[in-house]
């Protein structure tokens, strides 16, 4: 432990150091790596512990929920040859995902907005993004109506539009892009709403005819932008943390419900889990949290799109033993949509609760519409990969990726609607 504490110290003192640059220019990953740590024991959880809340010189891609799980670090070249001595101090098992993260961002920039059109070839920044919103409301009036959640910390709209063919029909929420590098989420999103307006197929005409949507395409507007002009690994929003020189919170951490429960979260504004100060402190999670509460009654479905690791999420987050009464017919309704995502390309999801599958995770929007708002199917889609690109998905992953999710969220629908879940929902 003597030792183990040393290490520690000279990677703070070394990270103190470390090559972040801060001003004009975009953040470039040379050379820095991610990696795959299996974690056997309780020295070894201290250890990734430690290393996922030290700002610089360290990125948590993948968290981790305890001894038996894996953790995904992204490690920047100056740190490497302690993160090499302290992995092999402690007896650490490790791979390598990705060798070289700013040569896949590379990839990605060159075909950034390739499409000439807006389209699904490659990835889109949010004015484009907007602007397509814009052009489909104007063709679809009928079925469109646009809404704005609120503003975000630095003041930019945060849009919606729902998707209503005809009165009185259940309600599925979808936001998307919380995180502000998963552009998968956005990109699947838009190929969704697409499908939902044009496609002739009969499952999605049903979708279409009997479900109302309601679509946030991009949530975390700031930390969006912000991840395609500054720093492509962005995860938080963007609000200064008092007392603090790390910018933003995981919003997806700072619901109000059972907030920095059971280590779900941390309290360190440099951690990329940070809850923020207090509960709702981000302007975003206040915003979406007072909308679905004026139309509770009409959400029946809510769903949360996040990368990576290919994962379906259901409550509870703030747990891993806990589970919600009607946690039965959400793992039918897991079941049922993850064998759906597998028959496009054979990619296999896990499904089951956040805290038992994949990590604690406390704090989040699903559980709190769960837990608060009465919406008893929540699920958080956790799409493509496993790590090999992590959230640097190649842009010919976004139809492939978007097409499994479509055949995940019709089943999904039907099984809720089988289990009673879409019933109207409204005290006439
Ligand atoms: C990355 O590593 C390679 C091989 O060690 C080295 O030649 C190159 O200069 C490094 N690039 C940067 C920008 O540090
Ligand atoms: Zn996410």
């Amino acid at each position: 432990m003597k030792l183990f504490g040393f290490v520690i110290s000279a990677l703070v003192v070394l990270s103190v150091f470390g090559n972040n640059c801060c001003c004009a220019e975009k953040v470039r990953y040379d050379n820095h790596t991610v990696y795959k740590v299996l974690i056997e024991n309780e020295n070894q959880l201290t250890i990734v512990k430690h290393l996922s809340t030290l700002a610089k010189g360290y990125n948590l891609w993948k968290p981790f929920h305890g001894i038996g799980s894996d953790a995904h670090i992204m490690v920047s070249p100056k740190m490497k040859n302690a993160f090499d001595s302290l992995m092999e101090l402690n007896g650490f098992e490790k791979e390598i995902l990705v060798e070289n993260v700013q040569s896949l961002i590379d990839e990605e920039s060159s075909s950034f907005e390739r499409d000439a059109t807006f389209g699904w070839t490659s990835y889109h920044g949010l004015d484009k993004i907007y602007a397509w919103i814009d052009e489909i409301i104007e063709e679809n009036s009928d079925l469109i109506t646009p809404f704005t959640i609120g503003k975000s910390y630095e003041g930019r709209d945060i849009r919606g539009i729902k998707i209503s063919a005809k009165e009185g029909n259940p309600g599925i929420f979808i936001e998307t892009n919380v995180h502000a590098r998963e552009w998968i989420t956005s990109a699947t999103v838009t190929y969704f709403i697409n499908e939902l307006l044009n496609s002739d197929r009969a499952e999605i005409k049903n979708l279409r005819e009997n479900i109302d949507w309601y679509i946030i395409p991009v949530y975390n507007v700031d930390g969006f932008v912000y991840s395609h002009e500054k720093d492509r690994m962005w995860r938080k929003t963007r609000q200064p943390v008092k007392g603090s020189d790390c910018i933003g919170a995981d919003a997806n951490r700072n619901f109000d419900s059972h907030w920095m429960e059971n280590g779900g979260a941390l309290s360190d504004p440099c951690a990329e889990t940070f809850a923020g100060p207090k509960p709702f402190s981000e302007p975003e999670a206040q915003a979406l949290a007072d909308f679905v509460t004026k139309i509770e009654d009409k959400i029946n479905i809510y769903l949360s799109f996040h990368s990576y690791g290919q994962y379906l999420l259901c409550p509870y987050g703030h747990s891993a033993t806990d589970f919600p009464s009607n946690y039965e017919d959400l793992l039918a309704i897991g079941k049922s949509a993850a064998d759906a995502i597998k028959k496009p390309y054979g990619t296999q999801f896990t499904y089951g609760s956040t805290g038992s599958v994949l990590y604690v995770a406390s704090g989040t929007s699903v559980d709190w519409m769960f837990n608060e708002r009465n919406i008893k199917v929540g699920w958080t889609f956790e799409f493509r990969d496993k790590g090999r690109y992590g959230f640097v998905l190649p842009a010919t992953h976004i139809k492939p990726n978007a097409k499994e999710a479509v055949e995940g969220v019709i089943a999904l629908v039907q099984k809720s609607s089988d289990l009673g879940y879409l019933k109207n929902k409204r005290v006439n």
